[in-house]
């Protein structure tokens, strides 16, 4: 590292002097901490346009851009006593290196979807920094080979349309279905989509990366090691270090594929169709998605008046042409009763607008927006199923719901690829055995406690009444749905035992692997979270 320039060292005293000056901090030095960024960049990239406190006007809407679940949009969240927008590598490495030397707490954040705020807020008392990824977000599509470097501050979308438009419609990528998902978080926690079933997750594509480790040294696979790499796929990348980079094998898609959403509600025999879909969607060929939506909403019988009714909504892409769908649709799945009307073709693309609800014909562009369509508050959970539901069950589930009408139950298929990729090829373990994966959901308006414990009540009960009907020992969860009901760390002595509650739960056999893997690339724990992965507990003397 050069030295730092003249002027930037006035800069970083000016603005260490107004911090001092205008905050009665317990722990934490920002001051120093700045100091010691400026230290440690290089003059060719100065560091000094990359940091914000509370002091800079830019301080609140930087931190506000990236916050996309509002519940964690209030002033009493903890906030960031700096937030760091990384405009070069060099800029993560002083992060790290600074953090771990004023002891600052660093909160990692790409896209910022992280269900539960921890990429930008924390629970603990420790001060903490954002390391803000945003800035970072080059995509370099290799098409002769297939693959592409994708920088972690890249959304999904931004990644889906480079890839499309680079090659010309011959790639995808089996990726989540949000476009403003961020690489950073997304793919290291083991991220998902509407190819895999065909394809298997992203973290399956990941055949290189890029790291800064807790000594700020950048790593490459070979540089990390096999352990490191397999963590940093699907472990969960906060708990290990800081990932710039993937690279990522394409897969090939078809020029035409074939969407359609049809629903049912109870008076058109939901039950019945939800039930066979049970017993097909797994099991389809490996082309085809359905994707179950369950939700409450007002009868379509007149007769019934002002009651709610269950309606189950069957999203689907096939990656294919509509006849063959039909097809294989009227040879497996006739309760579904699809229609060549009910039908679209499009390119895979357009495929990722219709699935985020974009209105038809928007152009593709619109996957370049860093904006959600829309911004919530919300409260997710998760469940694996490996049996079906019996008739009883579901309808069981369906008045309950109809009680509580608020939270949604997704219900994604698994089988085909999943269940051919090994339980322990990555940190992600529910491969084989798993018919599908629920997603608990509830969104709402208003802003408060009040709203907010009354919703996610709500969503805690359907999780409880599902109970019979999904995995135990453990009750598995998916860690890209991260969820704190499971558990939390408090980053102490404890911090060991209580992360097993959630641990076990997202991980399985894995969990071991990871916290021997966690113990030996960072002994002190600076990598830590709420949900992070623990090292083992010193040996007492
Ligand atoms: C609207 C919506 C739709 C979604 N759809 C899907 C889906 O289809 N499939 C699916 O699998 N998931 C889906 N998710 C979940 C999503 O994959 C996770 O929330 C994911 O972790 C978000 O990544 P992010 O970078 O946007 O989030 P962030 O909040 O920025 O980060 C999430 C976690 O990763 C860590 N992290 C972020 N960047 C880095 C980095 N560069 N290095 C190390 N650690 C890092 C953060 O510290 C945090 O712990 C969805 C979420 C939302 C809100
Ligand atoms: C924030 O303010 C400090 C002190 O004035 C300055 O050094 C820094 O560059 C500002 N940050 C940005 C992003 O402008
Ligand atoms: C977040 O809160 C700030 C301050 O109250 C507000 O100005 C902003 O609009 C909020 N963001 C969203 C997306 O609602
Ligand atoms: C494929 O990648 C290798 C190295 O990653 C590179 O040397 C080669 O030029 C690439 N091939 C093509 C056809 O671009
Ligand atoms: C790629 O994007 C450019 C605009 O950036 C556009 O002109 C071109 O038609 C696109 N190509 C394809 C194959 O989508
Ligand atoms: C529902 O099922 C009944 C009995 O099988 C059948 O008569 C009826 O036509 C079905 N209704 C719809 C809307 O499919
Ligand atoms: C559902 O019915 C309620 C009255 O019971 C009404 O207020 C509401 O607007 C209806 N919702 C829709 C989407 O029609
Ligand atoms: C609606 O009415 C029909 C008969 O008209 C009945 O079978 C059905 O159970 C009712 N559904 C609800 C949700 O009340
Ligand atoms: C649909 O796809 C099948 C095989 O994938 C092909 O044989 C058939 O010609 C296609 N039909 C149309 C109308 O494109
Ligand atoms: C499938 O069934 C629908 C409805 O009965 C029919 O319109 C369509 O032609 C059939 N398609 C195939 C490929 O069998």
């Amino acid at each position: 590292m050069g030295a730092p320039s003249p002027s930037l060292l006035t800069l970083a005293l000016a603005s260490s002097l107004a911090f001092i000056a205008t905050s009665t901090l317990a722990s934490g030095d920002e001051a120093a901490f700045i100091g010691c960024l400026i230290e440690n960049s290089h003059p060719s990239y100065p560091i000094a346009p990359a940091i914000y406190t509370p002091e800079n006007a830019s301080y609140a809407p930087v931190l506000q851009a990236y916050i996309r679940n509002l519940r964690f949009n209030t002033s009493t969240t903890p906030k960031p006593r700096v937030i760091v927008t990384a405009l070069h590598e060099s800029h993560v490495q002083a992060a790290v290196i600074c953090g771990r030397e004023n002891s600052l707490q660093v909160k990692i954040r790409s896209g910022g979807h992280n269900y539960e705020g921890i990429s930008y807020y924390s629970l603990s008392e420790s001060p903490f920094f954002i390391l803000d990824m945003f800035n970072l977000r080059t995509i370099e599509v290799d098409v002769a080979n297939g693959t592409a470097w994708v920088q972690t501050g890249a959304t999904l979308g931004e990644l889906y349309y480079r890839i499309a438009n680079e090659s010309g419609g011959i790639y995808g990528f089996p990726g989540g279905v949000c476009p403003t998902v961020g690489v950073g978080g997304h793919l290291s926690g083991g991220g998902y989509g509407n190819m895999m079933r065909k394809h298997g997750l992203t973290v399956d594509h990941v055949v290189d990366a890029l790291m800064v480790d807790v000594n700020g040294r950048i790593l490459d696979r070979v540089a990390m090691g096999e352990d490191l790499f397999w963590a940093i796929r699907g472990g969960g990348g906060a708990s290990f270090g800081v990932v710039l980079a993937y690279k990522v094998n394409l897969v090939r898609v078809p020029e035409t594929v074939t969407v359609f959403r049809v629903a049912r509600t109870l008076e058109q025999n939901a039950t019945d169709v939800v039930y066979k879909w049970e017993q097909v969607a797994p099991h389809l060929d490996e082309d085809l998605f359905i994707r179950l939506i369950i939700d409450v909403v007002n009868s379509t019988t007149p007769q019934n008046g002002t009651a709610k009714t269950v309606r189950a909504s069957f999203l689907a892409l096939f990656l294919g042409n509509s006849t063959r769908l039909l097809s294989i649709t009227n040879e497996s799945f006739p309760e579904l009763g699809l229609e060549p009307s009910d039908c679209t073709e499009m390119s895979w693309v357009e495929s990722v607008l219709y699935w985020t609800s974009f209105p038809a014909g928007t152009p593709v562009e619109a996957l370049l927006s860093r904006t959600p369509q829309v911004l919530n508050h919300f409260k997710r959970k998760s469940d694996y199923v490996k049996r079906p539901i019996p008739i009883e069950g579901l309808e069981y589930i369906f008045a309950r719901m109809i009680e509580l009408v608020k939270p949604i139950l997704t219900f994604n298929p698994y089988g085909g690829k999943m269940a051919e990729i090994a339980s322990t090829a990555t940190p992600f373990p529910h491969r084989a055995g798993n018919l599908w994966k629920v997603q608990y959901a509830a969104n709402w308006d208003e802003d408060g406690e009040e709203a907010a414990a009354y919703y996610i009540g709500l969503t805690r009960k359907l999780y409880e009444y599902m109970t019979p009907f999904v995995s135990k020992n453990p009750r598995e969860a998916f860690l890209n749905y991260i969820d704190l009901d499971l558990g939390i760390n408090r980053g102490d002595e404890a911090a060991y035992t209580e992360a097993m509650a959630y641990g076990v739960k997202y991980f399985k056999g894995n969990y071991k692997r990871l916290i021997s893997i966690k113990t030996r690339v960072d002994p002190q724990n600076y990598f830590r979270n709420e949900q992070s992965i623990p090292i083992l507990p010193r040996q007492r003397s």
